[in-house]
């Protein structure tokens, strides 16, 4: 199965230095077809420049964030969420190009910023139709996990730091799900309507119920991703021109 896997990225002064990091993560792993999809109003050089050198297989788009009338809006569940319409632009760009049946492949939500292992992409080919695995550095906690029955092998809850009794207490980086449930299931998007941490929950609920969750990475007692967040670095001065 080719892994499709949809990055948000915006531009600020790591930008390259993440997608550098990502994309030569991907260089090491087959069947990868990546789907870069940029929160701005063009392609910028820099990304179309990076995902050129690359050499990976990969579709370039654009979604720019429309800007939030935050002011407006008194409910307090319409929260600022990060790369909605980027992976809505990503999720359209698989349902408009790919057939149902005829393309076979595993969809990962990949934001620009965190760690893979290689080893993570491992597991995500073997996804039947929604695969969960811990991920580092979250939640609240060292790992978040799923809790895998031994007996049963099924996962009975989840060890998170925050509203662990989340129908998916489970970060974006932590799951991957079937193209041809995502290319049948067309509703299934991200909005900004959903609650503060419950986009992930919202989202899988289209598609499955925690107990036909499929636990990868040795039963989910294995970390081979990271929730790392880069700190912004203090710029004084710049060259122009370069980073390009
Ligand atoms: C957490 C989750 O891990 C994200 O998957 C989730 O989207 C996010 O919360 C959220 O608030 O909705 P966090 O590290 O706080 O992650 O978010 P970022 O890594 O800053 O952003 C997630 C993705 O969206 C990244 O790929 C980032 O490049 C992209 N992004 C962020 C944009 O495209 N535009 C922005 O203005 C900000
Ligand atoms: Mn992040």
């Amino acid at each position: 199965p080719i892994i499709y896997c949809i990055t948000p990225t915006y531009w600020r002064y790591v930008q390259k230095a993440e997608l550098t990091q990502i994309s030569q993560t991907l260089k090491l792993v087959p069947n990868i077809h990546w789907i870069v999809i940029e929160d701005a109003k063009e392609k910028s050089d820099l990304v179309r420049n990076l995902i050129e050198e690359s050499h990976l297989i990969a579709t370039h788009l654009v979604a720019q964030t429309a800007p939030v009338e935050k002011s407006k809006d008194k409910n307090p569940k319409v929260k600022r969420h990060r790369g909605v319409e980027q992976r809505n632009t990503g999720l359209k760009w698989l349902r408009d190009n790919l057939v149902p049946g005829k393309h076979k492949g595993v969809v990962y939500f990949m934001d620009d910023d965190n760690t893979y292992s290689i080893k993570l992409f491992e597991e995500i080919a073997k996804v039947k139709r929604v695969g969960v695995w811990p991920v580092g550095l979250v939640g609240g906690l060292n790992v978040e996990m799923p809790i895998v029955d031994e007996n049963t092998g099924k996962v009975t809850g989840y060890k998170s730091g925050w509203l662990p009794n989340r129908p998916f207490a489970i970060d974006m980086a932590g799951f991957a799900i079937n193209l041809d449930l995502i290319l049948t299931k067309k509703d299934a998007n991200f909005s900004y309507q959903m609650a503060k941490g419950m986009q992930e929950s919202e989202f899988l609920s289209y598609f499955t119920t925690k107990e036909e969750l499929e636990p990868l990475a040795d039963l989910c007692t294995k970390v081979y991703v990271w929730h790392t967040r880069t700190e912004t670095p203090k710029i004084s001065g710049t060259i122009p021109n370069i980073e390009v």
